[in-house]
């Protein structure tokens, strides 16, 4: 929280007057003194401003008053001085769709209504009436790779065997570089051949052959994995949903994107190119491992906060999606 840093407001962060005495900044209610120094202290704080620099410029507020103001908007994600974690940067969209949507949000707890949503979804025809000529396709799956064909998400897995060393290794061989003249590409597009996403690995015990449970890091450019920590409840960042696929599982894949490979070049669209690099490696991934014999199931739902420490990140990396392995199940 260095004095001399410079914080900047988080653009998805809004904030107004409710009255004259309260601010309303997200989903947090603050009265008092503060309140006063709006709507200047968002002026400045978007063009960037230290702690300093907010006890110099607001010097009629007490100086301990404005340090602790200072730490919870940092604690709160409103004053930001590195890039938002990925739940953070859609903030308000969903109350902008809510504000202008036909549809209400879904009671995801009452299954009829969820498949009549998912019906409807796939029935849908955004072009409708206005089309002037449907031409039928032809179909034929025979021309879909089998492996296309075959991989679907599974929660349960073959528990019996450990995953071999060779399968392992051939596994995350196409997250490696196949080729480097001037520069590397791999067997995925990456947005600018920059592939800024880390791969980070977490193998339960005696669920692959010759290796210890812990925490790795994936380096692709010399496919080698690297121990990071030996022990690391996983389970714990799980919501309830998802635990049972956790415990099944033989080994975790957590993606981790790192801002400083494809910002210097894309500016701000470097993380929704990160994003898009993301889902492109997961498909990747999953092809792949049908055709091994193994089976995955991505995880959009993880509370990364609860295991953050043991990754060991630089500020720069944002945790961004999570994907179980193990061995297919044939019954
Ligand atoms: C971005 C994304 C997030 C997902 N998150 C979860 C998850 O948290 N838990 C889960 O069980 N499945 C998750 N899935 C898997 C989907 O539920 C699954 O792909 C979908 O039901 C279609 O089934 P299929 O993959 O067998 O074709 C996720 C898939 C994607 C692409």
């Amino acid at each position: 929280m260095g004095g001399n840093n410079n914080y900047y407001w988080s653009p998805s962060t809004i904030w107004y007057l409710d009255d004259d005495t309260t601010l309303v900044v997200g989903k947090l209610r603050i009265t008092g003194n503060v309140v006063t120094i709006f709507p200047d202290f968002y002026y400045k704080a978007c063009r960037g401003l230290s702690l300093h620099g907010a006890l110099r410029e607001f010097s009629y507020i007490k100086k301990d008053i404005m340090r602790k103001f200072w730490s919870f908007l940092i604690q709160n994600n409103i004053l930001i001085n590195q890039i938002q974690e990925v739940d953070n940067l859609f903030n308000y969209q969903y109350k902008v769709w809510a504000g202008n949507s036909e549809f209400s949000r879904l009671n995801v707890g009452n299954i009829k209504t969820v498949l009549e949503h998912m019906n409807k979804g796939v029935m849908r025809n955004p072009v409708g009436e206005d089309s002037l000529l449907g031409i039928n396709l032809l179909k034929n799956p025979n021309n879909i790779l089998n492996a296309i064909k075959e991989r679907k998400t599974n929660r349960l897995f073959n528990k019996r065997e450990p995953i071999s060393m060779e399968v392992f290794s051939s596994l995350f061989e196409v997250l490696s570089y196949r080729s480097r003249v001037e520069y590397a590409t791999s067997y995925y597009p990456s947005a600018g051949a920059l592939y800024p996403i880390d791969s980070y690995i977490y193998v339960k015990e005696k669920r692959v052959e010759g290796l210890n449970e812990g925490l790795y890091y994936y380096h692709p450019f010399s496919h080698k994995i690297l121990m990071i920590d030996e022990k690391c409840n996983i389970r714990d960042a799980h919501y309830e949903g998802n635990k049972h696929t956790y415990d099944e599982s033989a080994i975790s894949i957590f993606f981790v994107f790192d801002s400083d490979i494809s910002m210097p070049k894309y500016l701000d669209r470097g993380y929704y190119y990160a994003i898009i690099d993301v889902g492109i490696m997961c498909q990747t991934l999953a092809i792949h491992a049908e055709t091994l014999g193994l089976s995955t199931c991505i995880i959009g739902n993880l509370n990364f906060d609860r295991i953050s420490t043991h990754f060991k990140l630089k500020g720069k990396q944002k945790y961004l999606l999570g994907m179980e392995c193990g061995i297919k199940l044939t019954i």
